[in-house]
C-alpha cells in the first residue's frame, strides 16, 4: 500500500525507475527510499549482522538503528531508510562488505 496523491504533499511516486539489488533488476518509484523500494519489491533481508550473521532488514525507518545498512554503488554503510532510491542505482545486501563475513567472504 503507498499513498500516491496526499492532500498537503500533493502527487508523489507517478514516475517508475529501475534499479539494482545484488544485480538483478527491480522497479521503484522515484521519490522512495531504497528501505522502502526493496520492501516494494517484496526484500525483508537487507544483509547479515556481523558477528552472528543474523537476517538484518528495516528496523527503525529513520536512520537511527543501522540495521537497514547496505552498499549503494559501491559505497558501504549506507542507510537504505535514509536514501532515496535513483535510476540506474546498484544496491548490494551488506554481505558483499569486507566488513561482514557473509556469503561473499
Ligand atoms: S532502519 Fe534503522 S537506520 Fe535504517
Amino acid at each position: 500500500m503507498q499513498i500516491k496523491k496526499h492532500p498537503i504533499l500533493g502527487e508523489k511516486f507517478t514516475e517508475e525507475i529501475t534499479f539494482y539489488f545484488n544485480e538483478k533488476p527491480l522497479k521503484a518509484m522515484k521519490g522512495q527510499t531504497v528501505a522502502a523500494a526493496l520492501m516494494r519489491n517484496g526484500i525483508r533481508k537487507f544483509g547479515v549482522s556481523r558477528k552472528l550473521f543474523k537476517a538484518r532488514g528495516l528496523y527503525c525507518a529513520n536512520g537511527r538503528c543501522t540495521s537497514c545498512y547496505v552498499t549503494i554503488n559501491g559505497l558501504d554503510h549506507v542507510l537504505s531508510c535514509s536514501t532515496l532510491v535513483e535510476d540506474g542505482m546498484n544496491v548490494h545486501s551488506n554481505e558483499s562488505d569486507p566488513d561482514v563475513g557473509g556469503i561473499y567472504n
